[in-house]
């Protein structure tokens, strides 16, 4: 068995990062910034201070963080309540960025509140 460096060993742990954009009204760039794969959309959002949402409740049932991915791939950490995300607002793109991961760069859409 071959024995493996501890700085390897932790870098191969270390999740890859994408970069998520945050788009406004008409498509605008409003801001962008890193999030790893193992890191909900949300935290990274709050911890780089870029983004539409300020805080929450992080476990996918108060709705706060409702926007479209308009583009990239994630991956559901958690469920999401359907009383914030229906089926087809789900294939419409829209999610909980607290209760998802990125897989790759994201493309996310501010929406506006729910009536
Ligand atoms: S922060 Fe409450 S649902 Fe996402």
């Amino acid at each position: 068995m071959m024995a493996v460096e501890p700085r390897k060993a932790a870098e191969a742990r270390k999740a890859a990062s994408h970069l998520v954009t945050v788009l406004g009204a008409g498509s605008r760039r409003i801001s962008s910034f890193a999030c790893s794969e193992d890191e909900p959309v949300l935290a990274a959002m709050l911890r780089a201070r870029c983004g539409p949402v300020v805080c929450g409740c992080f476990g996918g049932g108060c709705g706060v963080c409702r926007m479209r991915v308009v583009s990239g791939r994630f991956a559901k950490a958690k469920a999401m309540s359907r009383a914030h995300v229906s089926e087809a607002d789900e294939r419409d793109g829209v999610a909980l960025i607290c209760c998802v991961k990125p897989l790759s760069d994201m493309e996310i859409e501010e929406l506006r509140p729910q009536a």
